[in-house]
């Protein structure tokens, strides 16, 4: 008896990049099949050579902007997509500042043309890259769902405004199926060495400058604030390992196909509607303790130096991790140290990132 394994067909756009390619390595592991599309402006080719590899099949993909409507269109009209993951934003909150109308262009009027081209061709199942970022100064912690939005940069913005949409979309018909993601700190890499994090020049982001400053790129971290009310005065974050993320989009599309498919009528409700869920670990982690259990997983010194606090940034932010456990059966599995260890695995076989050195 032949038995197809492979499931519904899935689009990810965005998925060149960081998390994008890590998730397309979870969705062949879960018998996904998947079109990748994006337009590599933060991303390269080469990310998309080495996940064929790794998956050892060719993922299709198609170079093409969001906002691109024919082109999406000619993507929707050759494939019958069971939904969408939308990875394709920018994400660099200090550029979002600088140049906001093209961050608010890119990942807000993208993502409503995204949707447009969905509803025309009835997919409408999707999971969106949201941020922890829409919680801002958080009130309580653990920052469950229901806690408030704010945001205070365009980036942030963007992501708050889109999942208003979402919103809006859902009371107009109740027919959509919406998963915002909200990730928290995502690093790590996957354990293969072969793909990870490629910032473009100098990292914004913690785990990447520490690596950098690892393989000798950079002199020497600085450490935003040692004045916070933390347990070492540092800012603290709840780091996620970027393959235990990309398994949440899994159990995600695992959860719609559940909801969307049963015909039982006594099972859950048919209609997901807007259905916001954190992915994080659920553990707090400084600064400072990132930096140690760096040096004392790869046995590099990382030399750094305090220095005032970086504008906007806030003292402490963990998940709730209850609700992905409670309705998706996912949680996050991976240590701090693993994702230390991935990373400078990625980054010491790879200094260049995806560039020929
Ligand atoms: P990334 O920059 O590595 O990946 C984003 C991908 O989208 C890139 O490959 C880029 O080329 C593509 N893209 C951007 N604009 C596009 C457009 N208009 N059309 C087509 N493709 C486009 O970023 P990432 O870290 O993988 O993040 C993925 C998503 O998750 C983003 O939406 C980001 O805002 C969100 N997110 C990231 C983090 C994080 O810390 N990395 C945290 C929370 C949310
Ligand atoms: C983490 C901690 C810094 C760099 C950002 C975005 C957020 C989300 C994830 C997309 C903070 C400190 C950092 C450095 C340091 N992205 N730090 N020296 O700011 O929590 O979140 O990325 O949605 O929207 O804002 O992450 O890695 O930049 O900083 O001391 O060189 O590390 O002050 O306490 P952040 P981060």
């Amino acid at each position: 008896m032949s038995v197809n394994f492979m499931r519904n067909k899935i689009l990810v756009t965005g998925g060149a990049g960081y998390i994008g390619s890590h998730t397309c390595i979870a969705l062949h592991e879960a018998g996904y099949d998947m079109v990748v599309y994006d337009n590599l402006s933060n991303s390269s080719r080469e990310a998309i050579n080495r996940v064929s590899t790794l998956i050892g099949q060719n993922i299709e993909f198609v170079e093409g902007d969001i906002r691109d409507i024919e082109a999406l269109r000619q993507v929707f009209s050759s494939h019958q997509f069971f939904g969408v993951i939308h990875f394709a934003g920018l994400k660099a909150v200090g550029e979002s500042v600088a140049k906001p109308l093209l961050y608010y262009n890119n990942n807000v009027i993208g993502t409503i043309d995204l949707l447009e081209v969905m509803a025309e061709y009835d997919v409408k199942n999707l999971v969106f890259s949201s941020s922890a970022t829409v919680y801002g100064d958080p009130e309580n912690l653990p920052i469950d769902e229901n806690s408030p939005r704010s945001c205070t940069n365009p980036y942030g913005q963007s992501k708050l405004t889109v999942e208003h949409i979402l919103e809006d979309l859902v009371t107009s018909d109740s027919s959509w199926n919406l998963i915002p993601l909200r990730y928290f700190n995502p690093v790590g890499a996957h354990s293969s060495g072969q793909i990870g994090e490629d910032p473009n020049d100098i990292p914004n982001n913690l785990m990447p400058y520490i690596s950098q400053v690892a393989v000798g790129k950079l002199e020497k971290l600085s450490i935003f604030g040692n004045d916070y009310p933390t347990i070492d005065g540092t800012g603290v974050r709840d780091f996620i390992h970027v393959t235990d993320l990309a398994q949440g989009h899994v159990s995600a599309l695992n959860y719609l196909e559940r909801r969307t498919s049963s015909t039982n009528p006594s099972d859950m409700k048919k209609s997901v509607g807007f259905l916001p869920i954190n992915l994080g670990t659920g553990k707090g982690t400084s600064v400072l303790e990132l930096v140690n259990a760096f040096t004392e997983v790869t046995g590099r010194d990382i030399p750094y130096q305090f220095t005032d606090r970086r504008a906007g940034d806030i003292a402490s932010c963990y998940a709730s991790a209850d609700k992905a456990k409670v309705l998706l059966g996912w949680q996050a599995k991976l240590s701090v140290n693993d994702m230390c260890k991935d990373t400078w695995y990625w980054q010491s076989m790879n200094p260049s990132g995806y560039k020929v050195s």
